[in-house]
Formats: structure tokens, C-alpha cells, sequence
């Protein structure tokens, strides 16, 4: 899987490019690998966290670090909405220009994976995350903006068993209103995606926590490469 997203994933789409976040040709060419010759694809995390900077946050950075490192041709970003003015949804009012500028970022034709990571709030997404979530109503108006990117979703939680694959499926059920991919964390985990255990605003010593989330973040960055490579 892993030799198809550095050779056959990426190879067709026209034009070679070194951005930030993207391994060089040269640097490549010292390990004895080929150069990608596809522009390069980029995965989004999306902490739905009120806390800037937190477990949610840092789970998604281990996640896009393995996104990354799954082939020379992915490129990262984490965008965190703490301190944004993300409205609760109303039908009768506008968004607000902080989700349009998330929404823009989001819909980049680029961006082919959208990693979305939750703390746990009583077994369920954040409030964040459901307004986030609903205010993305204006990108299923604009011709199903997010459709066809590749969806994985992550959640943090106080304790082990605290509700993080609840509040995963909350997350993954809007996203499919949006005709997004959804995936789960890859193998040899391979469960319905990421789930962390926050130990003292700690999430190092969750071995098999860490371990989902670096698996989630392959595991989407190796299916939107796929499908990047088999469109175009
Ligand atoms: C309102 C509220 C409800 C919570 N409910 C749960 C819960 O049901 N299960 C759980 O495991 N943790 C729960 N937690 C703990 C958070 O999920 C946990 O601290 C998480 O790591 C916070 O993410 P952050 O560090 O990105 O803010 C709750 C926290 C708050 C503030």
C-alpha cells in the first residue's frame, strides 16, 4: 500500500512542485527513492477543540506528522478553531468570516483529506465541532463543496473508554452529508478512527491511542493519494 502511494499514487498528475512540508527532490534522490512527478496533495487537521494548542490539537499533529510521512508528495496543515467566532448555526443569519476562511481553506481543490479531531463532550463532539459541523450547510448548498475529499476523524477523551467512538460516529454521520469519503484509522488498528486518552492534558504515555492516530493519518493520506492518482 505504502509502495503505491510513493510510485503508482502519485504518478500522473501533471507538474512536480516543492512546497513547504514536502520532501525535496534532492532529498529524495539521497535516499535512493524516485522524485514524485504529481503536484503535491495536501490533508487538513481540524481541531474542533475550544482549547488552542491542547490533546486535541496534539493528536492531530502526531496524525498529520504519519499523513506526512506517508509519501514524499503530502503536505500538512493544522487548523485549530479555538478562538474563532464559529457561530451555533441559524438558518436566518449568515456564518461568520472566520468559517468562511476555514471553509476556503477546506474546499482548496488541493486539499484532498480532511483529518477532524473532537474532544469528547459527554460521549459526544464538542459544541465546536456541531457548530463547525452544521455551519458546513453553506458547502453542501455550494454543489457539495467537500465532496469526494477523503474523511478521518479523531477524538480525545478524559478517560479510556469515555465515549471517543460515539463521539466519532457524530462526526463521521455529518461528514457523510457532505458525500465525503470516510475512513477509519488504517491497520493493524483499523477501527472507526483515532481514539485518545487524555492522562493530565498528557496524551504521550496513550501508547495505543498514539498509535490509532498515526494509523489514521496514513490511512487518509494513502486513500486521497489513491484517488487523486486514479482522477487526475
Ligand atoms: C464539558 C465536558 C465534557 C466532557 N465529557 C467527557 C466524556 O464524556 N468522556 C471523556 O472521556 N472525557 C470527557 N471530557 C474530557 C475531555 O474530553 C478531555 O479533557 C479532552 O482531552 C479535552 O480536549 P482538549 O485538550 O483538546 O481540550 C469532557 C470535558 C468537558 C469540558
Amino acid at each position: 500500500m505504502r509502495e503505491d502511494l510513493t510510485r503508482r499514487g502519485f504518478l500522473g498528475a501533471a507538474g512536480a512542485a516543492v512546497v513547504a512540508g514536502v520532501a525535496s527532490e534532492a532529498a529524495l534522490a539521497a535516499e535512493g527513492k524516485e522524485a514524485p512527478k504529481g503536484g503535491p496533495i495536501k490533508i487538513v487537521g481540524l481541531s474542533c477543540s475550544p482549547r488552542p494548542g491542547k490533546t486535541t490539537a496534539a493528536a492531530l499533529s502526531v496524525a498529520l506528522e504519519a499523513a506526512k510521512a506517508a509519501g514524499p508528495n503530502v503536505e500538512t496543515e493544522l487548523v485549530e478553531l479555538a478562538s474563532l467566532n464559529i457561530p451555533v448555526f441559524d438558518p436566518a443569519a449568515p456564518g461568520s468570516a472566520d468559517f468562511e476562511k476555514v471553509a476556503a481553506k477546506l474546499t482548496d481543490p488541493k486539499v484532498a483529506g480532511i483529518i477532524v479531531g473532537t474532544p469528547v463532550y459527554f460521549s459526544g463532539m464538542s459544541s465546536l465541532a456541531k457548530a463547525f459541523l452544521d455551519q458546513c450547510m453553506a458547502m453542501r448548498k455550494n454543489n457539495f463543496a467537500l465532496s469526494g475529499k477523503v474523511a478521518g476523524v479523531l477524538a480525545v477523551g478524559g478517560v479510556r473508554n469515555g465515549g471517543q467512538e460515539l463521539a466519532i460516529q457524530s462526526v463521521q454521520a455529518a461528514l457523510l452529508c457532505q458525500e465525503m469519503i470516510l475512513v477509519g484509522d488504517g491497520k493493524p488498528t483499523a477501527h472507526t478512527g483515532a481514539t485518545l486518552w487524555n492522562q493530565g492534558d498528557d496524551i504521550s504515555k496513550d501508547e495505543l491511542g498514539l498509535a490509532t492516530a498515526r494509523n489514521l493519518g496514513r490511512r487518509v493520506a494513502e486513500v486521497a493519494a489513491r484517488l487523486v492518482g486514479t482522477t487526475g
